[in-house]
């Protein structure tokens, strides 16, 4: 019997009493792959990461699932994730992928790869004069300020030329990119590929009015039938990747000034996966897990 557990957090997990409002997607995700595994027979076992060795006992696969709390507590994470891999069980993506997905900076080892990434600053923290010298440096007219760790637009700020406060400051380390306009009309792509073949993609469009798709912030999402040279160059990110493609990985992109795709994020750490826009998601993602573990 084949064993996948799907690791989950104390706030994800149903019953839990700090159930985040946002986990029905941690339901959407279990109930799209649910069948799928049935359809193999295997075991499908949801898993808080913090659960004793003992809760993995016959695990073949551990799949990051919606184990959402990591940053909080991210050296134990780490821990636990290199605790498995040492225990012979299969963990995907693995801990050097986690490891090399935390921090944004993994976008200049990808332009490096000849991924098209979005024009960025790299600076340990940023005072309104760096903000002013970075409009001159792009030559634009707002810009995007976001932490090199972080997620859910969190922190960000959008500044606009010659309208930044003189005491204003961003304390972490920070990318500095200019602001694409494409994101309010196109919105963001999302690509998810499975074992490195394409699978489904969405398009994220922000509120009337905002920047960011992020649900928190009013965004929406929509299933989105991309072109074949659109996916080929989403898979031109995948192709970039220091590593063979993983399990699942899910490329954010957005359109440049010249209408082309660029790269936003590469999201390889339990990404939502977008099962609504992909009926298909759970029988991919079994596919790729077959191929992982030569079933
Ligand atoms: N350069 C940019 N131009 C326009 N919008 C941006 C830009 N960078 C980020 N955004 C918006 O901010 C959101 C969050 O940024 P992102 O890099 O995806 O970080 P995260 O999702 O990890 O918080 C994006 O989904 C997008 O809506
Ligand atoms: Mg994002």
């Amino acid at each position: 019997m084949t064993t996948i557990a799907f690791l989950a957090c104390e706030t994800t997990l149903p019953g839990s009493n700090t159930r985040r409002e946002d986990a029905f997607e941690h339901d959407l995700m279990i109930e799209a792959i649910r069948p799928a595994f049935e359809q193999k027979t295997w075991e499908l076992r949801v898993i808080d990461w913090e659960a004793p060795m003992a809760a993995f006992d016959g695990v073949d696969l551990v799949m990051l699932g919606t184990s959402w709390n990591y940053a909080d507590n991210s050296d134990a994470f780490h821990a636990k994730l290199e605790a498995l891999e040492a225990a012979g069980i299969n963990v995907c993506n693995n801990a050097a992928i986690v490891r090399w997905n935390i921090s944004k900076t993994y976008l200049q080892e990808l332009a490096k790869h000849g991924a098209r990434t979005i024009p960025t600053l790299w600076l340990d923290h940023l005072s309104a004069a760096d903000a002013e010298a970075a409009f001159g440096q792009f030559d634009c007219e707002k810009l995007v300020v976001k932490r090199q760790i972080g997620a859910g637009a969190e922190g960000q700020d959008l500044l606009e030329r010659g309208a930044v406060p003189a005491d204003w400051q961003f304390t972490h380390p920070a990318m500095v990119q200019p602001f694409l306009p494409a994101i309010a009309e196109k919105g963001e792509f999302s690509f998810l590929f499975f074992g490195g073949s394409y699978g489904h993609c969405v398009r994220k469009l922000p509120d009337a009015g905002d920047y960011r798709i992020q649900s928190l912030y009013g965004g929406r999402e929509l299933a989105h039938d991309p072109s074949a040279d659109e996916i080929a160059q989403a898979a031109a990110i995948i192709e970039a990747l220091p590593f063979d493609a993983p399990l699942y990985a899910r490329i954010d992109m957005l359109e440049g000034e010249d209408g082309r795709l660029m790269v936003m994020e590469a999201e390889l750490i339990e990404p939502y996966l977008y099962p609504e826009q992909g009926p298909q998601m759970g029988e991919n993602l079994a596919n790729a897990i077959v191929k992982e573990l030569e079933l």
